[in-house]
């Protein structure tokens, strides 16, 4: 990754699908000097995700593209994140599979934030299947994008302690709540 140079921020691209909190989180923590990275674009594979308020609040650009894993689709995106000079990419609640030759084509890293103690629990519905197995803990982990389905290399994790009264529904709670601690905690980590 080239890393950030001076004061100049790396520019970013948050893609999204849903509510946006990492995505508000990311927009805040950018605003701050000591963090070397500026949110420059939020992506959206659906007109639908609550998330893309932010664009007007915070006045950044947004582009809303059904992602359908073709090589048009990966083109037309990639030329408007080479327009915008976006060096990374971060994936916070983006519900699509990125394509091998979208992955190989960017020029720049691209992380994603997963709500479970990765290796463990890939894919969906992470904190029902960690209460079901009886887990004492759960947590969430920032990691780099491969084409394999959450398992690039970990750059941050942290977890948290689930407590026999929790639910699917208050256990999300919490870690969206470390979420919001270890995302920016992981970019600057790869940026400085
Ligand atoms: C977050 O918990 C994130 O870890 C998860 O979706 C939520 C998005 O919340 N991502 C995945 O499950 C990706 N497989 P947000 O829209 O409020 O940031």
């Amino acid at each position: 990754m080239r890393k950030s140079i001076g004061p100049k921020k790396i520019k970013t691209a948050v893609f999204i699908s849903g509510k946006g909190s990492n995505l508000k989180n990311l927009i805040k923590f950018a605003k701050n000097k000591r963090y070397p990275f500026s949110v420059d674009l939020i992506f959206s594979n659906t007109k639908k995700a609550k998330g893309l308020r932010y664009s007007k609040i915070y006045k950044i650009k947004k582009k809303v593209i059904c992602y359908d894993k073709k090589i048009k689709t990966d083109k037309k995106i990639l030329k408007i994140l080479t327009q915008k000079k976006i060096k990374l990419i971060c994936l916070a609640g983006f519900m699509k599979i990125l394509s091998k030759n979208f992955i190989k084509k960017f020029q720049g890293e691209i992380i994603n934030i997963h709500p479970s103690l990765l290796p463990k629990y890939k894919g969906l519905n992470t904190h029902i299947r960690a209460i079901k197995n009886k887990e004492k803990f759960a947590g969430c982990t920032v990691h780099y994008v491969t084409s394999k389905l959450d398992s690039g290399k970990i750059i941050l994790q942290k977890r948290v302690k689930i407590s026999k009264k929790d639910n699917h529904f208050s256990l999300a709670k919490k870690v969206l709540k470390i979420e919001h601690l270890i995302y920016p905690a992981a970019i600057k980590k790869i940026l400085n």
